[in-house]
């Protein structure tokens, strides 16, 4: 087994759309980026990149690059467990944790987790998603950023 850890944040504009494990979330802000800014898609894509000791995420898809202009983050995720799997390994499970001080997004945690589950083709219950304010203290809690951290267990293929 090997396991990886990956984090992201992004800073909070108005206007922007806010995606979150692929999930629209209706708000009057987003996140600001090159891409969709799905903070906790790219947390996921570094801790699988890194579970295969494979770098991280803008190793991959440089922000510099225009294929990768405004793409859907499933892409990004999707590619990293796919250069985990050319390694022989399969996810065993993923647990994650986004901070953002509002809006509330306890409502859409079944829809995320089933969401990012179906992304990785993996049953729910092998994906976990936390969410936690950041008590009104930094740039999360002051409303500036939002942040997404995951850990992910990989381990060889059987047979
Ligand atoms: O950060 P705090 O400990 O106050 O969060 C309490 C609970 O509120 C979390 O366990 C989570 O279920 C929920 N929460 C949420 N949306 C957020 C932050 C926290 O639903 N943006
Ligand atoms: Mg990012």
């Amino acid at each position: 087994m090997r396991i990886g850890q990956g984090w992201d944040n992004h800073r909070i504009k108005a206007g922007r759309p806010l995606i979150l494990g692929g999930v629209a979330i209706p708000c009057d802000f987003g996140l600001d980026g090159h891409s969709d800014a799905d903070i906790l898609l790219h947390a996921i894509t570094d801790a699988l990149l890194g579970s295969v000791a494979l770098g991280d995420i803008g190793m991959h898809f440089p922000d510099t690059d225009p294929q990768w202009r405004g793409a859907a983050s499933t892409q990004f995720v999707q590619h990293a467990q796919s250069l985990v799997e050319q390694r022989g390994y399969t996810i065993v499970n993923v647990d994650c944790t986004v901070v953002l001080e509002r809006p509330k997004l306890k409502d859409y945690r079944t829809a995320i987790r089933e969401n990012v589950a179906r992304i990785l083709g993996l049953p729910a219950v092998d994906v976990n998603v936390k969410f936690k304010t950041s008590e009104r203290v930094g740039p999360v809690g002051e409303g500036l950023s939002a942040e997404a951290q995951a850990v992910v267990l990989v381990q060889l293929r059987q047979g």
